[in-house]
């Protein structure tokens, strides 16, 4: 069916691989993308068996492309690709599953998570979003001292985030931000360890939390 529309031109995977990272890796692990959405199937676990049962990458391409055109399951929507688009995403994701890691192309990107996050002179701590989309925050860790602290998560990625906190007593929620927005939260607290998270369904799941520590 893929075949349709004139002509043999070659999905552009560079572009694929993008889109995968923004519109699909919320939702799903693919190794060669670097990304860990847990809410649909790990793409290389979906496709290695048909990969060693040599059905070959066009079948995979196909079957990738049919999913997102027509999502079997009813819980992931349709058509989050169109086109040359979706020609692109499906021929990346044929290339790419069961290959296992990717070429470190996105390492720096990974590599920046893990620091610390510290609190400025007023006591408010920056603690963005993976800019790619990917479930998680900038940093695992935050620090800030005991009184009123401001948590601000700018989210350049499409994909909707907050930043929350909760443990100690706490249990304070930011707006839903996307595409640049700034998510804010304020509350008082006292010396102890809490957990910053996002709070849109599946995403602290996914990966999406770190501790912050008052003290
Ligand atoms: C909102 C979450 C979400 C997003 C975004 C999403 N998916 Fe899915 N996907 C799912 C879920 C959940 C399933 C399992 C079937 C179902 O319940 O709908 C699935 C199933 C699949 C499957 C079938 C895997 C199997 O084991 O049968 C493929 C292929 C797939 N998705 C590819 C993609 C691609 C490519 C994109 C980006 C264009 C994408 N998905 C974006 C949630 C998502």
């Amino acid at each position: 069916v893929a075949a349709g529309c004139g002509g043999s031109e070659e999905p552009d995977l560079a572009k694929g691989k993008q889109l995968f990272t923004q519109r699909c890796g919320a939702c799903h692990e693919l190794a060669d993308a670097g990304t860990k959405g847990t809410i649909g199937p790990n793409l290389d676990e979906s496709f290695k068996q048909a990969i060693t049962d040599g059905l070959g990458r066009s079948t995979v391409e196909g079957v990738v492309s049919e999913q997102i055109a027509f999502p079997q399951g009813g819980q992931m929507p349709a058509n989050l690709v169109e086109g040359d688009d979706r020609k692109a995403v499906a021929g990346y994701v044929a290339d790419v599953v069961g290959k296992g890691g990717g070429g470190g192309t996105t390492g720096s990107a990974n590599g920046s998570q893990g620091g610390e996050a510290k609190a400025n002179a007023k006591n408010e701590v920056e603690i963005p979003t993976d800019p790619s989309g990917q479930l998680r925050f900038e940093f695992k860790s935050a620090s800030a001292k005991p009184g009123k602290v401001t948590l601000l998560s700018k989210n350049d990625s499409p994909v909707p985030h907050d930043i929350s906190l909760k443990g100690g007593g706490v249990d304070v929620k930011g707006d839903q931000v996307k595409d640049g927005g700034t998510s804010k939260v304020a509350t008082g607290v006292k010396a102890g360890k809490y957990t910053f998270y996002c709070s849109v369904p599946g995403h602290e799941q996914g990966g999406m939390k770190g501790t912050l520590t008052v003290k």
